[in-house]
Order: structure tokens, then C-alpha cells, then sequence
């Protein structure tokens, strides 16, 4: 602050009404699933229906997995990789600018790595802390970034149903794709999302199931509604 300058008025809000606002507490939406499950069409649903702040965490994987491409750097080397997460800039991420296949591949060979995982998963767990609540989509939420969430959902879908999704989001928006091409791509990308030692995809115990193979969007939205709605009475 610089000589006789006035001291700040305070801030609006909890604070000025004599709340601290560390005791303010939030309430966090752990959704985890695997690729194309149509856990971040959701997400972006239920963030929007709270008024929560919504991450898609796979964005953050994505970064770092671009910002080493672009770089040219090697992906076998942890070091680099996790200094690089580190620099990853919450703010600032676009799925638009992240969407490419490659980036897609390469951040799911980043995601194995434990020292990226746990740079990430600091960043992830700041950004769940925000007031007055958080959803958060991905692959470990309710079992390792969030793991005390008063809410997990486990988003699913069969390989097929998820293939035949992404074929037609492309051919929807005049891009030509290979179905086959993308079912053996849901396949890999799920065998080492499961498969890996640090973190592997699957259910927390407590979360609720919701197969979407069936189930529109809006059913999938309301299910997960009442789900949540429930929680918030609990919580109030
Ligand atoms: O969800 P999205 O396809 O954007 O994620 C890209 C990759 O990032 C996933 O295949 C997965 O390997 C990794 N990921 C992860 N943990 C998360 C989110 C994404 O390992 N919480």
C-alpha cells in the first residue's frame, strides 16, 4: 500500500457481514466415467442448474499433454511432465482448442504418470474449494480428488453407444470419421484409463450409477437432479 493511502473498504458479501470466509463451506458434484459417456454435457447441466463453477478436469490433462507437444518436449521424461502441469493455467481452458484426437491420446499417456497426476490433483483440489459449490468431471474425482463429496456419480455408457456418439458429433458437425476406427479408440483409451496402477477409472464405492446406453440426456439430468436435491436437504 502506498503512504497515505485510504484503507480499503471491505469486500461485499459474507465477509462484511462478520463471516469468515474460511468456514464458509462449499459443496462439491464428483462425476467420473469414461470417454464419451456424456459426463461434461452433464456436468455443464448441473453447474449450470446450481450455479456451481464447473472443471472439466480432462481439460487439464489435455493442456499439459499440448503445452508438450508444442513444445516438442519427449513424453517419457516425469520431470518435465510435471513441471509443465504445474504451469497449467485453470482459467484458461478451452475444449474447443484441446479437442484434437492427438491431444486426446497423448493426455491419457501423460495421465499415467503419478508426479503429473499429483500436480493436477493439487490444482483440481484448489479449484473444488470454491464457494458456494463445485462440479467437477472426471476420471478419479469421487475416489481421489474429492473423495469426501457429498455427491458421486459414475456416468457410464456402453463402448458402442459411446463409438456411435463421437461418430455422429463429427458427422454432425461435416467432419468424416471411421466408426470402427473410433470404437477400437474407445476401447484403448478405456483399457488404460482402467488399467493403470495411479488412479484407475472405476466407481467409488458410494457413487450412484447413471447408464446413459438408454437414457436421453434430460433423463440422465433429471435422475441425477433428485440425486443431488436429496444430498442439499441433507446438507441444509
Ligand atoms: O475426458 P478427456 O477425454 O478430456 O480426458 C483426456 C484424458 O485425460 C483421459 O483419457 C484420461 O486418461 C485423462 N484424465 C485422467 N483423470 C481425469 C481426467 C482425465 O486421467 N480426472
Amino acid at each position: 500500500m502506498s503512504l497515505g493511502s485510504r484503507p480499503k473498504p471491505p469486500p461485499p458479501g459474507p465477509a462484511a457481514a462478520g463471516i469468515d470466509r474460511m468456514t464458509l463451506k462449499t459443496f462439491t458434484i464428483a462425476i467420473d466415467g469414461p470417454a464419451a459417456a456424456g459426463k461434461g454435457t452433464l456436468s455443464r447441466r448441473i453447474a449450470e442448474q446450481y450455479g456451481f463453477h464447473h472443471l472439466d478436469t480432462g481439460l487439464t490433462y489435455r493442456a499439459t499433454a499440448k503445452a508438450l507437444l508444442d513444445a516438442g518436449l519427449p513424453f517419457d521424461d516425469e520431470a518435465v511432465a510435471e513441471k509443465i502441469a504445474r504451469e497449467v493455467e485453470l482459467a484458461g481452458l478451452d475444449r474447443d482448442m484441446l479437442s484434437k484426437h492427438e491431444i486426446g491420446e497423448a493426455a491419457s499417456k501423460i495421465a499415467v504418470m503419478p508426479p503429473v497426476r499429483r500436480a493436477l490433483v493439487e490444482a483440481q483440489r484448489r479449484f473444488a474449494a470454491k464457494t458456494p459449490g463445485t462440479v467437477l468431471d472426471g476420471r478419479d474425482i469421487g475416489t481421489v480428488v474429492c473423495p469426501d463429496a457429498p455427491v458421486k456419480l459414475y456416468v457410464t455408457a456402453s463402448p458402442e453407444v459411446r463409438a456411435r456418439r463421437r461418430y455422429d458429433e463429427i458427422l454432425g458437425k461435416g467432419g468424416t470419421a471411421d466408426f470402427d476406427a473410433i470404437f477400437e479408440d474407445v476401447k484403448r483409451r478405456d483399457e488404460r484409463d482402467m488399467g493403470r496402477a495411479d488412479s484407475p477409472l472405476k466407481p467409488a464405492d458410494d457413487a450412484h450409477l447413471l447408464d446413459t446406453s438408454e437414457m436421453s440426456i434430460e433423463a440422465a439430468f433429471q435422475a441425477a437432479k433428485s440425486i443431488i436435491d436429496a444430498a442439499l436437504s441433507r446438507n441444509a
